[in-house]
């Protein structure tokens, strides 16, 4: 086997392969999550992002356990709960367990100002002092791995990562995910690595996750090689390429690479995704739609030079719509 394709240990629980699917909001969902699964190489997937606040009142609560998809077929999951409250955390942490999380991810790293704003998901970053007693207070809460996702820090001049690893490591965290950009960047800028390095160096006794900007086989075996990660997660070249984790896994495996998909394959998995993704979901069919839409459209099913399945695509009202509109281009 070859060195980079170590499986991931965290706690506990192992994976086969060191390579994880990002958590991405709108876009992680059971089907989604599964139909990466089905195309190989993919280790631990992380569900969509659960917010420990919105749970808590009834008025969000409906919505947000609508976000509970995860199924026993799928294997161990990850559920990320976001929050900044360590009681609300742990009431969190809990309830997604007795739901069947296999592991909980703390969110370090939504920058989003609702959330941050708030002292939640990068806010931490800002508050080490907080973001311990959260950790502490979820990793008490339950008997599962815990891990936490952080980013760089929270500006270019506070760059707290090492900081706040060493903290988590402290705590009692099984991983250790770090998406190399800070809160500031949102996703634009590139991702440097040299975090991920130092964070790996500062919590040897963790398995360090590195993040950000991983598009392709080479890019996965750098951030392996250059950071000394265990493990490598994967988020956007993942949206409309859930066979990103089969070439990767592939290449490090054999040092061959395996070839994209052609137009009619692609389609028949996005064709897949769809079905998997209207029969397993549990938000009501319209908003399914509206969901799918947007991903969908980055299978890239047009021709190069045209766009008719895009321009379609953005105006799918119904099921039979969307199946008339992809069947013929899985021939
Ligand atoms: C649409 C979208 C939604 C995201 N939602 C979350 C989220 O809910 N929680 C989180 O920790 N990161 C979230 N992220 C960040 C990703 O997990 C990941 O850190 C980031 O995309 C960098 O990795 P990449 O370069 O492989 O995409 C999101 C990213 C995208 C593109």
């Amino acid at each position: 086997m070859c060195p980079l394709l170590r499986p991931l240990r965290l706690g506990s629980l192992t994976w086969a392969t060191p390579l994880l699917l990002a958590p991405m909001a709108g876009q992680t969902d059971h089907a989604f999550r599964q139909v990466c699964r089905e195309q190989g190489g993919l280790g631990l997937a992380t569900s969509e992002l659960v917010s420990a606040r919105a749970l808590k009142f009834p008025s969000s609560r409906s919505r947000t356990l609508e976000l509970f998809d995860w199924r026993p077929e799928e294997g161990p999951v990850a559920v990320q709960i976001c929050g900044a409250e360590p009681e609300e955390m742990a009431d969190a942490a809990r309830e997604v367990v007795q739901a069947g999380a296999a592991v909980v991810d703390v969110n370090m790293g939504c920058w989003v100002p609702k959330v941050a704003r708030q002292g939640g998901g990068a806010g931490l970053l800002r508050d080490p002092e907080r973001a311990t007693e959260v950790l502490r207070a979820v990793v008490k809460a339950v008997e599962v791995p815990v891990t936490v996702k952080i980013r760089a820090g929270w500006d270019a001049g506070s760059l707290s990562a090492v900081e706040i690893a060493r903290r988590a490591a402290d705590c009692g965290v099984a991983g250790v995910t770090v998406h190399a950009r800070h809160a500031m960047q949102g996703m634009s800028g590139l991702a440097d690595w040299q975090i991920i390095t130092r964070v790996v160096r500062a919590v040897p006794e963790v398995p360090v996750i590195g993040n950000g900007d991983v598009t392709s086989p080479a890019e996965a075996r750098r951030m392996l090689v250059e950071t000394g990660c265990a493990g490598v997660m994967i988020g956007r070249a993942a949206l409309g390429s859930p066979w990103v984790f089969r070439r990767v896994e592939h290449e490090l495996r054999t040092g061959l690479p395996l070839p994209e998909p052609d137009r009619s394959e692609r389609a028949t998995v996005a064709l897949h995704h769809a079905r998997k993704m209207l029969l397993t979901t549990r938000i009501p069919a319209s908003r399914a739609i509206r969901k799918l839409r947007g991903q969908l459209l980055p299978y890239a099913l047009d021709p190069s030079g045209t766009t008719d399945v895009r321009d379609a695509l953005v105006r799918i009202e119904t099921p039979e719509e969307l199946m008339e509109l992809l069947t013929p281009l899985t021939k």
